[in-house]
């Protein structure tokens, strides 16, 4: 059986079986021709001229032949920290004659010459495929050449055989001595933006989505775990005795969402389609403080629409996971240090749920816009909070992401291009684009929208008829505005009003946007009692102004933040100037006093909200405390979360009192970090360097 539509660029191969291959509708698999290795980037292929790149951090050429289904065989070595296994896709055309099907890798090993390419009938053709040169963070290009002719909508099937680098960026493999129970080593995946292709070979850009399978084999009694629906809760087995886990995500989803866990893992359920995954000896305690999960999804559905995904688990990570949360579809992973005890954190949680829709269903269609993921999501998240917790609580959210977003605008200074909501990336590592901005921009883009069309009942219709129009798609800025003005229009919203929007200020110039009005209820007591404390002389303030326990932890958040801009205020003034280091050293004097008063208060160093206690910390070293060493050891040796270790380190280095205590504390802790956040750490350090001191 041929397949009419497609001609082969060459003879086609006879049939036999290939057991690496595991293609359903492949049937053969002969060695093809062997690969000279290229010595340029993707330009040096020879058909680099007919090859497009729509995605500047990709190398893949989605416009002219596409990935729509992924199945991906797995197996895990925990002796050699590599992850081995074949990537099948079926690639579909977008043009006539399409000349290749380009994928991204990163340190992968590609047994080039068992790279197959079949038709549609399961027929093989014969392919050169060839890997370009390392380039950046970007890695390499892995060029697939289809046959010389095809029509535009020719099916394939592409597989390739391939193991990860030990120090692959997407992996962090834990030894059983890092884990909580010490039992067993333990592996996680965490790919966004761009490691996705250091773990499989893949399409690695946001504007391509599929479906996937998988089968990960792990040593028993290993559980593995995905970002899909397990289609086994009991393990099969190899005949060595190793556990075979299979897994189904159906719903079309972009690379960065590919994730693994591999774990000594139990679950315990903690609503009707959750529960919570953890190691034994902290599932108790997760489940306690994710309880709130089925009511966050239930808001969210009637603020996005119906909830797509089936089931919606949490991952409890290890403390080197170095984000708070990442909304892997299905199974959502967690950092333990939302482990507050009082469910004070869950915030988060609620934020990744609305991922579900803004960005899992909805992606951006690069990390150009990737407000569209991240500035949608806080946007529902506070909503979330909001019918949950009641509408003072969203404001005082806000208040506290407006102080990210000043904060993350003055570390890039108000002209840098990596504070506009739509940046530019070229090559650059989205990693390094990473900050506050498009979160807190973007939210605040959205309440400005929100207002001006007429208040949050209509909003909401926005955002399902918004999810409705482009799920399962990936989407541009522009195709979010022009829906965005249609649909309003539709509605009945006059030009006028519309026409007011200055899209070109909010998404292209730098800097912040204009103050917001919040509703202050909530962040007036503590605001005020900053005011007493900072003002009082010789720190001599009432001990009962400051009653964090009558607070909720947002409102001990907001003071603590309020303090932190009158040190940076006062020290602002006198930074850079030597003449004024006299000025400098009264303020530290002033400072210390308040803070050692404050601290007299047993909560700021009992809290097990890592958000306080990392602001706590963060006030202490900027206010020119001595003698922190112990507790800054403590905390940056005990969890790998970059939201506070980066900051964290940025002000010890800046720091003359501590800059070495820093580096030395640095170099004993790092082999614990995720090496992502390790190596953002060490560039941190770079530019801080290059900086005047800023604290004592
Ligand atoms: N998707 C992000 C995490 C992320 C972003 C990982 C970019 C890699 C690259 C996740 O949804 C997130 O934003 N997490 C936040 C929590 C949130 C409440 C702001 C975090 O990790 O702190
Ligand atoms: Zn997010």
């Amino acid at each position: 059986m041929t397949n009419p539509s497609v001609t082969p660029f060459s003879a086609r191969l006879d049939s036999s079986s290939n057991p690496l291959i595991m293609c359903n509708t492949a049937r053969c698999g002969h060695p093809v021709a062997p690969v000279t290795a290229l010595t340029a980037g993707v330009e040096g292929h020879p058909l680099a001229a007919k090859l497009t790149r729509p995605d500047p951090s990709s190398f893949a050429n989605h416009d002219q032949a596409k990935v729509t289904d992924v199945k991906l065989d797995m197996r895990v070595n925990f002796d050699k920290h590599v992850i081995s296994g074949v990537m099948t896709a079926t690639i579909q055309t977008l043009t006539e004659n399409a000349p290749a099907v380009v994928f991204d890798i990163n340190k992968l090993t590609v047994d080039l010459p068992n790279v197959k390419l079949y038709g549609a009938d399961g027929i093989e053709f014969k392919t050169n495929a060839a890997i370009t040169n390392e380039n950046g963070p970007l890695g390499q290009a892995l060029v697939v050449p289809l046959p010389e002719t095809s029509p535009a909508q020719s099916t394939f099937c592409v597989a390739v055989p391939y193991s990860t680098h030990p120090e692959s960026s997407a992996l962090q493999w834990l030894t059983k001595e890092q884990t909580a129970g010490k039992r067993h080593p333990y592996l996680f995946t965490q790919s966004q933006a761009i490691h996705g292709r250091a773990f499989f070979p893949c399409q690695d850009t946001p504007g391509v989505k599929a479906p996937y399978t998988a089968s990960v084999t792990t040593p028993a009694p290993l559980q593995a775990l995905m970002s899909a629906i397990i289609e086994n809760e009991v393990p099969d087995k190899t005949p060595s005795g190793d556990y075979i886990w299979r897994f189904k995500q159906a719903v079309p989803v972009p690379s960065y969402l590919v994730a693994l866990t591999v774990g000594d893992l139990v679950k315990k359920d903690i609503g009707p389609r959750s529960c919570v995954w953890a190691e034994k000896e902290q599932v108790e305690a997760a489940a306690y403080e994710f309880a709130e999960t089925e009511q966050f999804l239930a808001a969210a559905e009637s603020i996005c629409g119906p909830y797509d995904w089936g089931r919606y688990d949490i991952n409890l990570m290890p403390p080197s996971y170095n984000y708070g949360g990442m909304e892997h579809p299905c199974l959502t992973n967690v950092t333990p240090t939302l482990l507050a005890g009082d469910r004070s954190l869950a915030n988060v949680v609620a934020h990744e749920i609305a991922h579900s829709w803004m960005g899992n269903l909805v992606t951006n269609s690069t990390w150009e816009s990737f407000f569209l993921n991240e500035g949608f999501t806080v946007f529902v998240e506070r909503k979330i909070i909001g019918l949950i917790r009641g509408k003072q609580y969203q404001s005082l959210h806000a208040m506290i992401g407006w102080e990210d977003l000043k904060a993350s605008v003055q570390l890039y200074g108000e002209d840098h291009p990596f504070t506009c909501l739509q940046v530019t990336l070229g090559d650059a590592d989205p990693d390094d684009a990473f900050s506050s901005v498009p979160y807190e921009k973007g939210f605040t883009f959205l309440c400005y929208l929100e207002k001006l069309i007429g208040g949050p009942q209509i909003m909401e219709e926005y955002l399902k008829a918004h999810c409705r129009q482009f799920r399962f798609k990936s989407i541009s800025t522009n195709d979010f505005k022009s829906f965005f003005l249609s649909w309003c229009k539709e509605k009945g919203v006059s030009d006028e009003i519309l026409n007011t929007i200055d899209w070109d200020t909010w998404l292209y110039k730098p800097g912040m946007p204009p103050t917001p009005e919040f509703d202050t209820s909530l962040a007036d007591e503590v605001t005020k009692a900053a005011a007493t404390v900072a003002e009082a002389p010789e720190a001599k303030f009432p001990a009962e102004v400051v009653t964090p326990r009558n607070w909720s932890a947002s409102q001990t958040i907001v003071f603590l933040d309020a303090l932190l801009d009158r040190v940076d205020t006062a020290l602002a003034a006198v930074k850079n100037d030597e003449s004024k280091s006299g000025e400098k050293e009264e303020i530290f004097k002033k400072w210390t006093a308040i803070w050692k008063r404050l601290a007299e208060n047993e909560f700021f160093n009992s809290t097990r909200n890592s958000e306080i206690r990392f602001r706590w910390l963060t006030l202490g070293v900027r206010s020119g405390v001595a003698g922190l060493e112990e507790d800054l050891t403590q905390f940056l040796s005990s969890l790998g979360r970059m939201k506070f270790v980066r900051p964290l380190y940025r002000d010890l280095f800046a720091s003359a009192r501590y800059r070495e205590f820093a580096q030395t504390l640095f170099s004993k802790v790092k082999s614990s970090y995720h090496n992502v956040c390790a190596k953002m750490v060490e560039n941190d350090r770079a530019q801080t360097v290059a900086k005047p001191t800023l604290y004592a």
